[in-house]
């Protein structure tokens, strides 16, 4: 049973502590955002994603690290903090999330291809854990869609966010 990790496949996985670390470093720019409009239910929500990312970078470190292999960490780009509106930062937080989903079933494509089965079962909550991760930002799309532009109905979705555990 192979439980060592290909060049071609830690590669990959540094790639996605770099992924994983740069959406911390997005959500903290859509935190920012938050913080300057006044919207302190939304600002703790992001700034809990934030601190999600970097405990998955964290995870993707540790996997590495585990079946022998050498962690490089990447370089990231700088986020905005420039949004048009609330809808439009959970709006781009769901297709970021669609990106790092298709990044981790890429992933499983190559882990099943070299048959590294440790590697698969790691990878296969990470399939879930983006199921829940798209999960949460559709929620919050269709609640401030359904708010709209009336102030009060925003003020209480802000209160809703703030709820987040
Ligand atoms: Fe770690 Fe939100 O993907």
């Amino acid at each position: 049973m192979k439980l060592n990790l290909s060049k071609k496949l830690e590669k990959a996985l540094n790639e996605q502590v770099r992924m994983e670390t740069e959406s911390a470093y997005i959500y903290n720019g859509m935190r920012l955002f938050f913080k300057e409009k006044g919207l302190p239910g939304a600002t703790s929500w992001m700034t809990h994603q934030a601190h999600e990312e970097l405990k998955h970078a964290e995870d993707f470190i540790d996997m590495i690290l585990d079946l022998d292999g050498h962690v490089v960490l990447g370089e990231l780009k700088e986020p905005t903090t420039e949004y048009k509106s609330i809808l439009d930062v959970f709006e781009a937080g769901l297709a970021h999330e669609k990106e790092i989903s298709s990044s981790i079933l890429e992933l499983l494509d190559l882990a099943l291809e070299e048959k590294n089965y440790a590697v698969e079962n790691f990878l296969r909550t990470y399939v879930d854990e983006q199921v829940e991760e798209e999960d949460h930002f559709r929620g919050v799309i269709d609640m401030v869609k359904m708010a709209g532009d009336d102030p009060a109905a925003l003020f209480k979705v802000d209160g809703i966010l703030a709820k987040r555990d």
